[in-house]
């Protein structure tokens, strides 16, 4: 028996191939590597002793996704990281992101149900509440998106729900992720964005590295304690165990199943250049700026039901993902290069 996962070489996919192998599993991982690099898979080996099966596939090509699944018959269950998921560029580019992230998962769906595997675990987001009526956010709060990106994830949400309805015997878990950070312990997988980042934490560990200036902070009249955005950051290597969890909950219970995976945490964007100065003793220069368009006061997770049906709760706190954030940017200044 063995794990698809898409998006296995990204930064979220990395840390759950790690988790799988350490836990005993199998993985194949399919990626285009048009956000990653190959060299992850020597650092994913580095780190368990294991180097998984990597085809370099793109979802869109329908025969490259049906050779996967015949070269590994042993493939019983997918993990599906693989998609586009910058909101800029999707407001920008919306044809790639729907055309990506749609046309993948349904060429991958259709994969699936000729190959006979029927139980996925999808990376969904917290973009789907859009603005919550309230905090913290329950999974049957009202979905609504602002953007291609988060749009994306919600049509997709909906194929499989509308999958699970046509094909009974179909098990989906969709995880709807709040905001991932840190990196594995050993300071050898991470996050590696291309360019300037977009994110908060990828932001500062390039100030502390010394490769941007200065932290612009988008705002500070939010209704929060201290007027800067609230989010629910969670550990990297917390949120990839989940994956291991919703598998295991989707051998067992058939149809679709929604899950927030956070930590139920609100911190604030000086509470997070707080946590990264004490972790780090790094000062972080910082200036207030006005508003991010599309940003919103608060947003974190009641993640009481992970806790109930996956047996799944988060283990790290802030102090130790900023901790290892900055192991990831002192050992590994330039990502993982050229
Ligand atoms: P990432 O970009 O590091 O990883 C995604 C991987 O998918 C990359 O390796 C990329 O090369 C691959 N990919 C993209 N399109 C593909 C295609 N057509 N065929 C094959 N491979 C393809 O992103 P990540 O941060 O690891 O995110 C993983 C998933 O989690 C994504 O679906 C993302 O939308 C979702 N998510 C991420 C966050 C976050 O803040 N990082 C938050 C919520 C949800
Ligand atoms: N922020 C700054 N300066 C920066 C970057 C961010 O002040 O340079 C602030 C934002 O205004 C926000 C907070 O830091 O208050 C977090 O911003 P991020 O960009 O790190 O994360 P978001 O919550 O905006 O969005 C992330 C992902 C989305 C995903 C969402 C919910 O980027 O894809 O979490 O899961 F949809």
């Amino acid at each position: 028996m063995a794990v698809l996962v898409t998006g296995g070489t990204g930064f979220i996919g990395s840390h759950a191939v790690v988790e799988l192998i350490e836990d005993g599993r199998d993985v194949v991982i399919l990626d285009n590597l048009s956000n990653s690099k190959e060299c992850v898979l020597d650092r994913i080996e580095k780190i368990t002793g294991k180097r998984p099966a990597f085809r370099k596939v793109d979802l869109l090509d329908m025969e490259g996704v049906r050779g996967v699944f015949r070269e590994f018959p042993e493939i019983d269950c997918v993990i599906h990281f693989a998609g586009l998921k910058a909101v800029g560029e999707s407001v920008a580019k919306p044809m790639l992101y729907y055309h990506n992230n749609l046309t993948g998962t349904l060429n991958l769906c259709h994969a699936m149900e000729e190959a006979g595997v029927r139980r996925i675990v999808f990376s969904s987001s917290a973009t789907v509440y859009g603005k919550p009526d309230s905090v913290p956010i329950r999974e049957d709060f009202p979905l609504r998106t602002t953007n291609p990106y988060g749009e994306t994830k919600l049509m997709i949400e909906r194929i499989l729900s509308d999958i699970t309805v046509a094909y009974p015997e179909w098990s989906v878990s969709i995880l709807r992720y709040f905001n991932p950070i840190g990196a594995h312990v050993s300071g050898l997988i991470g996050e590696d964005p291309k360019g300037i980042p977009n994110n908060l934490l990828p932001y500062i560990t390039k100030v502390a590295g010394g490769k941007l200036p200065c932290l612009s902070v988008y705002g500070n009249d939010y209704n929060t304690h201290d007027g800067t955005g609230v989010r629910d950051y969670i550990h990297v290597v917390d949120l990839a165990k989940a994956h291991l969890c919703a598998l295991d909950r989707a051998a067992k219970v058939k149809g679709i199943e929604y899950f927030n995976i956070g930590t139920g945490n609100g911190y604030s964007v000086l509470d997070i250049v707080a946590a990264y100065e004490k972790a780090t003793g790094i000062k972080i220069n910082y200036k207030i700026v006005d508003r991010r368009p599309g940003d919103i006061d608060e947003c974190y997770a009641d993640p009481a039901k992970a806790k109930e049906l996956l047996g799944w709760e988060a283990q790290y706190g802030i102090e130790r993902m900023c901790e290892d954030s900055a192991r990831w940017q002192k050992l590994n200044p330039d990502g993982y290069g050229e």
